[in-house]
């Protein structure tokens, strides 16, 4: 299992611990992820939900492997089931992005209630680079976040952007240095532990009502045709190249 999970002191931590594959998010670990969040909202006990990954990287989106293996198609698939867990989730959950994030690496965080990235991490929402479109509504929320402009910058041509860009876009609270990322992100989930649960759960309801109707809409829309370009030649191309260590050749579309 490459999702760990433990519960410390009124904090669930969810840790992503698959190094050797730079954290990449297979079907599996996303279903790990979404029984956590959940067991997290359930348990009386969590006051909030830690996200995590190793040194170095926090994740290196979904694994390219499964998306070609076993293509998402469905609500039921899991990553769709992970988004639905995060977005239910109605105890805060602070993200320790201890290095890159790129995919739904970056995505997620956009549904994360803190966000702390090391100096050293790079986001990136590379989707149209492997001729795929964005998920988890960063279609609606990266263009309400930072404007039309710069979210081509990161939607169209998918540049990536360090945790200043991060943290002056909206998406993360503070850049930190690496090794101070984790218990940083710890000590912000555990003044949880001091305030009072039903209050902190209403506000981040609220906070939210408005933004969850459209983006469970976004995530409607944009999965029918994620799956469609899956299967496409474009996608199929840049897979390949992947996994050959080779740039894409687009020329031939
Ligand atoms: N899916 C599947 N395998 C992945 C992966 C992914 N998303 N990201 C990395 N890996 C694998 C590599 O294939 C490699 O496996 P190997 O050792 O068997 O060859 C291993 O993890 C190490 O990756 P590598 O690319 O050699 O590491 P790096 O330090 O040079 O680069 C990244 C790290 C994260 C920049 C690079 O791996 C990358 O760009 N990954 C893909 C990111 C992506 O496009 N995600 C999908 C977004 S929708």
């Amino acid at each position: 299992m490459s999702i760990r999970t433990a519960t410390f002191n009124g904090v669930a931590t969810i840790e992503i611990a698959r190094p050797e594959k730079k954290n990449a998010l297979t079907g599996a670990m996303y279903r790990a992820m979404a029984d956590a969040l959940v067991a997290a909202k359930e348990d009386a006990a969590v006051r909030a939900v830690l996200i995590t990954g190793q040194p170095g990287i926090f994740t290196s989106g979904n694994d390219i492997e499964d998306f070609m293996q076993r293509p998402p198609g469905s609500d039921e698939s899991p990553a769709i089931v992970f988004m639905k867990a995060l977005m239910g989730c109605d105890k805060p959950v602070v993200a320790a992005v201890t290095g890159a994030a790129i995919g739904i690496g970056t995505t997620m965080l956009l549904h994360c209630d803190f966000v702390f990235v090391s100096d050293e991490a790079r986001l990136a929402m590379p989707f149209v680079s492997l001729g795929l479109v964005p998920e988890f509504a960063s279609s609606l929320i990266v263009p309400q976040l930072m404007g039309n402009a710069r979210a081509a910058e990161k939607l169209l041509l998918g540049d990536p952007f360090s945790g200043a860009d991060a943290v002056e876009m909206g998406i993360a609270n503070a850049v930190l240095p690496a090794a101070e990322v984790a218990p940083h992100a710890r000590r912000i989930a555990e003044r949880f532990n001091t305030l009072p649960p039903g209050a902190v759960r209403e506000t981040k309801q609220l906070m939210r009502r408005y933004r969850a109707g459209a983006a469970e809409e976004a995530i409607r829309v944009e999965s029918g045709v994620f799956a469609a370009r899956l299967q496409s030649p474009e996608a199929k191309e840049a897979f390949g190249a992947f996994f050959q260590k080779r740039k894409p050749d687009f020329s031939k579309f």
